[in-house]
């Protein structure tokens, strides 16, 4: 599997001139790794611009969130069919920081479902605000969110999905911050354990399973390797062509 390495954007940058030098930086080293897949997940204003700056397989984008409705009176939303429209592949559906302005496990699983309908690859974050490593309550948690935001999804489905382990606690912080790669193991093993109870084992292993919260250049080699995970969801190392290229770069390597 290649490795997945999605740049969440959140709600920067301030001008459609910072978004593009952003992307051209991004693209000069991306479109040269064979090893890895490069999604932008700019916000929606960026989104059908950037596109149009790149043809090739390398890059792919990403919608930061979508509405469950094909179409109709639903002011403000974006559908799932008009991101496929424009050439989107991937979107992040039920971030935290979406959950905690509302969205609960029924909105998400509804994005999720229209998501991959409209043949879209959702990559559904879940994770808990706090761990309390004496009664293991956030593993039970965490395999409620993906059992939740999957519900009614086929196994034919299954290839559309990606899921993104993203503590809230570990978010926005610095790679010392950053989760240790043994627990991020751990909490894969129930992840992956979770799907396969569902879809069956072989099925679970192709599914792409992600770590966010504070990856940075220094993290990257540990988190892929000892934390068995396919890939990440950048935030703030993101925001930086250099930063990001580098952890592109380590990624490709490892
Ligand atoms: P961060 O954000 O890399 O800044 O911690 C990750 C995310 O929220 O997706």
């Amino acid at each position: 599997m290649k490795k997945l390495l999605i740049a969440n954007w959140k709600m920067n940058p301030e001008s459609i001139a910072e978004a593009k030098n952003l992307f051209m930086d991004v693209k000069k080293v991306a479109s040269r790794l064979n090893g890895v897949e490069t999604v932008i997940a700019p916000p929606y204003i960026f989104l059908a611009e950037l596109r149009r700056l790149y043809t090739g397989k390398r890059v792919m984008f990403a919608g930061q969130d979508v509405f469950w409705e094909e179409k109709g009176a639903f002011t403000g939303e974006i559908s799932p069919s008009m991101l496929k429209n424009i050439g989107v592949s991937y979107v992040i559906v039920g971030h935290s920081e979406r959950r905690a302005l509302g969205e609960s496990d029924e909105i998400v699983n509804q994005k999720v479902l229209a998501s991959a309908r409209a043949g879209l690859r959702a990559v559904v974050c879940i994770g808990e605000s706090t761990r309390d490593h004496t009664d293991g309550a956030h593993l039970i948690f965490l395999a409620g969110q993906v059992e939740s935001a999957l519900a009614g999804l086929g196994g034919k489905m299954l290839s559309r999905i990606a899921i993104a382990y993203e503590p809230i606690w570990a978010i926005g912080k610095s790679a010392e911050d950053a989760m240790r790669p043994f627990e991020l193991h751990e909490t894969v093993l129930l992840i992956r354990k979770t799907l396969a109870r569902k879809y069956g084992k072989a099925h679970a292993m192709r599914v792409p399973v992600l770590y966010g919260g504070s990856v940075e250049k220094e993290n990257t080699l540990s988190l892929l390797t000892d934390g068995a995970v396919n890939g990440f969801l950048v935030g703030h190392a993101s925001l930086s062509g250099p930063k990001f290229n580098d952890i592109l770069r380590v990624a490709h390597s490892a």
